[in-house]
């Protein structure tokens, strides 16, 4: 154990020494090169990790390279570290891959530092092998094990691949607003759609994100759709992960509205790598892996009917419509024999202060109680016996209200 300590700490020391003095006043190429060769695999999944191989101490891919070899021995605060390290080069977790893979060497700069695929022609490995042109091996006293050196060669003859990238899949619709199947009784004033990663702002517009009306009918399909025109389609800029279909200015009648998402076709959605849209849905988040398939989610806008709340009114809005055809001085029905609720004032008589026919405890308007008056409890489908009315089902919450506030002011003609 004491040996061992001794050895490492020794192999630091040297390694600190040589890489300083031959890698200084380096020349690094760009940045833009390393971030490219970073960014190439954008959809790869990371491969396993390969297990150490005999005899070498960590396992043949970039992380275990990183934590078994450049933090320890090369990534020490007095070299390969910070922000202005030695030759430019910086060895520490989040840096090394940048700095390593199809860069020039600022020693040999027709030859780059890992050329991925190619461990012969890698200075790294020339360096840990002793074989480079210029200066010495590395580290000094050559203490890195052969079996540990074609572990360093075998991640770069398999393709030198930073197995930290978290592997993205296609980009996803995570969110829609309004959300999918919602039931609107206004109509919203935009449509925000959330995608799971920065969008490729120059592929959202009028071609990639659509509104479409039903026509009035709920079919998509009957040839009478109508297309929204938006205010404008954008992406904030505060978030590109998000696009704006703005309604401002647009009146959306009564209808089902389809929005579309485009992953299919000539014009698609795309992130910043040109992965199209995953968008199958309505679930969210859309797709179904692989990239490619249209979102489509629907809303519905019903405007609530407003109901003046005097007996003409409800008479044109709901006695005469909904009830009349079975509660009229000709067509008593269901065994009721005495409601006819054909105009206002056959209705003001049939129902203020008559009782109940099916439940003798009410009677069918008591002028300043809706609870108690047997009419509501019909509507509300709260009443002792029979159905609700209409017995085609229940009327909206404000043709109720509106019959309950009649009846709460006195239940006047
Ligand atoms: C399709 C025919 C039909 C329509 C439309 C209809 N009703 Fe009725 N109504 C009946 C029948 C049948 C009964 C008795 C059986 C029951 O209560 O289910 C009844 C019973 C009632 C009673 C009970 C009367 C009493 O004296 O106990 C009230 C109140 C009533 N209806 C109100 C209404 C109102 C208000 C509407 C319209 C919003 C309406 N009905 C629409 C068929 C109808």
């Amino acid at each position: 154990m004491g040996r061992l300590n001794a050895k490492y700490s020794l192999t630091k020391t040297l390694a600190v020494l040589v890489v300083a003095g031959l890698l200084a006043a380096c020349n690094i190429q760009t940045y833009d090169d390393a971030v490219a060769s970073i960014q190439g695999g954008g959809n790869t999944p990371p491969p396993e990790p390969p297990p150490p191989p005999p005899g070498a101490s960590f396992g043949p891919n970039f992380s275990e390279i990183q934590s078994g070899l450049f933090t320890p021995t090369c990534a020490t605060s007095s070299c390969h570290s910070g922000g202005n390290p030695p030759a430019g080069l910086n060895l520490e977790a989040g840096s090394s891959y940048a700095n390593l893979v199809g860069i020039a060497s600022s020693q040999e700069p027709g030859t780059q530092r890992v050329n991925a695929g190619n461990p012969d022609s890698s200075y790294l490995v020339q360096k840990l092998e002793g074989t480079a042109a210029t200066g010495t091996v590395m580290p000094p006293s050559g203490g890195i094990a052969p079996a540990d050196i074609d572990v360093v060669r075998q991640w770069i003859s398999a393709g030198a691949v930073d197995d930290t990238v978290v592997a993205q899949g296609p980009i996803q619709v995570t969110s829609l607003m309004p959300v999918p199947d919602a039931n609107l009784d206004a109509q919203p004033s935009q449509i925000v759609a959330g995608f799971s990663r920065d969008l490729d702002v120059s592929t959202i517009n009028a071609l990639t994100f659509t509104l479409t009306s039903s026509g009035g009918d709920g079919n998509f399909n009957s040839g009478n759709e109508v297309s929204v025109t938006a205010a404008s389609i954008s992406v904030p800029g505060g978030n590109q992960a998000s696009a704006v279909f703005d309604l401002a200015g647009a009146t959306l009648a009564d209808d089902i509205y389809r929005v579309t998402l485009f992953g299919d076709g000539a014009n698609v959605i795309m992130d910043l790598d040109a992965n199209a849209l995953d968008g199958e849905g309505p679930g969210l988040p859309s797709g179904d892996g692989s990239a490619g398939g249209n979102f489509i989610a629907q809303f519905t806008i019903t405007t609530p009917v407003v109901v003046g709340a005097t007996l003409d009114e409800i008479q044109a809005v709901i006695f005469t419509p909904s009830c009349a055809s079975c509660h009229s001085a000709t067509g008593n029905t269901g065994g009721i024999t005495n409601l006819d609720l054909s105009n206002a004032d056959a209705s003001l008589m049939s129902l203020v202060d008559v009782p109940s026919e099916q439940d003798a405890n009410f009677v069918r308007v008591l002028p300043g109680e809706p609870d108690n008056s047997y009419l509501v409890q019909k509507m509300q489908g709260t009443a002792s016996a029979g159905g609700v009315m209409p017995p085609s089902g229940m009327l909206g919450t404000a043709e109720i209200d509106a019959v309950r506030l009649w009846i709460s002011n006195g239940a006047v003609r």
